[in-house]
């Protein structure tokens, strides 16, 4: 572990944004502030930091960003930064700053990114976890995961009304790479009467044939929530007009996750990482994603929260339970 005072601190957000972002960028350039450390943000992930596009930050360049979606600092995907050689050049151009300490804001790839500048490079690293797919092990949440189950929310209590009024199938599809939180969460909080996502055996044949009961005894519209990635919601909605012979609607929600502003509880979160990122940067560790653990923040090493595999199997599976009962 290192031991020595850190002087500079860079901050760089990579992969897809997420809500609450900003919030995290504000919290690690005060709490350095507040501990006399200079800082820097890195722009576009680590394209910029192979590139060395790093500019100065202040506790005065992140003023009024604690409500806004993005990231000032923008963010990147950089299939190079899996080279060798553009590692190396990123590495150079930390040292040609003096930046002794490096907070790298993003999910499951950028986390992969960050432990081989820690574990090979040697550069100071810690992680906060950034992304609405909320897929990162050893933390009960990433920052936008709530915004995002919130603003798919919204959409799907706009498609309800449609729906009941012209009693409509509506097939809702939306966003979270292979993981199952932000489908199983709004498709409850949404009142959807199905859902589709990766666990379950419960699949469209079933689902006609409940829609079809449905009908008989009187029902008049669904909402059927789809993770991406299982068929594709164009695709479930041709299967269920064929295999029902009703009319469906199919909404892809997309993108608008990943945007607007934070919730408080994103908010609230990014506060605490960033400041907790900081704090274990000045004690030394390296390797690590601040995360949270019911109230407590925790450090994770890289290597365990980008470990492949279901979190939260037990609650999934309530949470999917319920929504079949409440389909009744
Ligand atoms: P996220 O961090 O949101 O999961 P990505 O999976 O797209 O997003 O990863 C973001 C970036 O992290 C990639 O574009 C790449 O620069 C870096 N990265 C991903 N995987 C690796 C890896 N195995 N080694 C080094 N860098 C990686
Ligand atoms: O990882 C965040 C995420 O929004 C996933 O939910 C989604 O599968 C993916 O990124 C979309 O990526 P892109 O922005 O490249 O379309």
């Amino acid at each position: 572990m290192a031991t020595t005072k850190l002087k500079k601190i860079a901050v760089l957000c990579s992969g897809g944004d997420a809500p609450g972002m900003n919030a995290a960028i504000r919290s690690v350039i005060r709490t350095a502030a507040y501990y006399n450390i200079e800082s820097y943000g890195v722009m576009r992930g680590y394209t910029g930091l192979i590139s060395g596009d790093i500019v100065k930050m202040g506790p005065r360049s992140v003023s009024n960003i604690i409500d806004k979606g993005g990231t000032i600092i923008k963010t990147a995907r950089c299939p190079e930064f899996l080279e060798e050689r553009y590692q190396k050049k990123a590495v150079n151009n930390l040292k040609k700053k003096d930046i002794d300490g490096l907070v790298v804001i993003g999910g499951n790839g950028s986390f992969k990114g960050a432990h081989i500048l820690s574990s090979k490079w040697k550069v100071r690293t810690v992680g906060g976890p950034g992304t609405i797919d909320n897929d990162l092990q050893g933390t009960d949440f990433t920052v936008g995961a709530d915004t995002a189950v919130n603003t798919a929310l919204g959409a799907i209590d706009k498609i309800r009304d449609t729906a009941t009024s012209l009693e409509r199938i509506y097939i809702v599809e939306v966003m979270g790479r292979d993981s199952d939180f932000i489908p199983l969460r709004v498709a409850l909080s949404g009142g959807a009467e199905d859902v589709l996502v990766h666990d379950t055996e419960h699949k469209i044949d079933q689902m006609c044939e409940d829609i079809k009961k449905g009908r008989r005894k009187g029902k008049i519209s669904w909402i059927i929530v789809v993770a991406e990635g299982i068929a594709g919601g164009h695709e479930v909605g041709r299967l269920i007009r064929e295999g029902t012979g009703f009319d469906t609607r199919v909404v892809v929600l997309g993108h608008i996750q990943r945007g607007g502003s934070p919730t408080a509880y994103d908010r609230m979160l990014a506060s605490r990482l960033g400041a907790a990122a900081i704090e274990a940067l000045i004690a030394g560790e390296t390797d690590k994603m601040a995360g949270i653990k019911g109230d407590d923040t925790v450090l994770v090493p890289f290597t365990v929260a980008v470990k492949p595999g279901r979190k939260q199997e037990k609650l999934d599976r309530e949470i999917y339970k319920i929504i079949r009962i409440m389909a009744t």
